[in-house]
């Protein structure tokens, strides 16, 4: 199978430390003989200090875009260190470097490409670019809920969503650097217009990939007919 990963760079970066690189690293390795493995690395919360400095300078959106690119990049140059020789040793800094990188049987690792979007629509444009069988989402909740379960006790996860819904979702969401919260619109209109099937789960667990790749967990996204 042929898949995208996208890693919430606050799953990779929560406590500032190496476990989660490694811990990734290992079960990437793992699934890479099987499948044809590429990843997209998030920022986190360095990305958001960064943004936060960039703003606080004077410095536009696009510009503190481009910061948070620069983190995310940072961030898939450790995953492919964690790697070793499993991954391809370059990130790419847009789509036709990685589908370059992706000749040899390496797992490609990268990060942000151009400002206005976050790492969950780069996941998502790779996966129409490769023809990927599965976008996983690995982010910080189960999957997408009625209300919000940190403060609603009674909060239902939606096993499975159309592209529609998830729009309507993100109608009110701010679209501005380091606050792409969730998911993102780019990404939906991706999935919907070139039907590519996605699972949203959490990725704290990284064991949770591996029920991803059998959709038995998180919440589905379908294009709607
Ligand atoms: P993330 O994709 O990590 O954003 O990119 P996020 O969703 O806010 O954070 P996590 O990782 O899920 O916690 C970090 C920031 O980098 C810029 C955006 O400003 C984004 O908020 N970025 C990233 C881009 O402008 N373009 C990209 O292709 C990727």
């Amino acid at each position: 199978m042929r898949v995208v990963i996208t890693i919430g760079g606050s799953i990779m970066i929560k406590e500032y430390d190496h476990q989660k690189f490694e811990e990734y690293a290992h079960l990437l390795s793992s699934l890479k003989d099987e499948h044809e493995i590429f990843v997209v690395v998030g920022g986190g919360q360095p990305a958001r200090d960064y943004i936060k400095i960039a703003r606080a300078l004077g410095c536009g959106e696009a510009h503190c875009d481009d910061i948070g690119i620069e983190v995310t990049r940072l961030n898939a140059k450790l995953l492919i260190m964690a790697l070793g020789n499993d991954a391809y040793p370059l990130v790419p800094e847009n789509f036709h470097q990685a589908l370059a990188y992706s000749t040899t049987d390496k797992i490609v690792v990268m990060g942000g490409t151009e400002p206005a979007h976050s790492t969950d629509a780069v996941g998502a444009i790779l996966a129409e670019y490769v023809k990927a069988d599965l976008l996983v989402n690995l982010t910080s909740v189960d999957g997408l809920y009625d209300k919000d379960p940190h403060q609603h006790a009674d909060a239902q996860m939606f096993e499975e969503v159309t592209a529609a819904q998830m729009m309507e979702f993100l109608a009110d969401k701010e679209v501005k650097a380091g606050t792409y919260e969730f998911f993102d619109k780019t990404a939906i209109q991706m999935i919907q217009r070139s039907r590519i099937k996605t699972v949203i789960v959490n990725g704290y667990q990284p064991e949770n990939l591996l029920k991803a790749l059998h959709e038995k967990i998180g919440t589905r996204i379908v294009p709607e007919d």
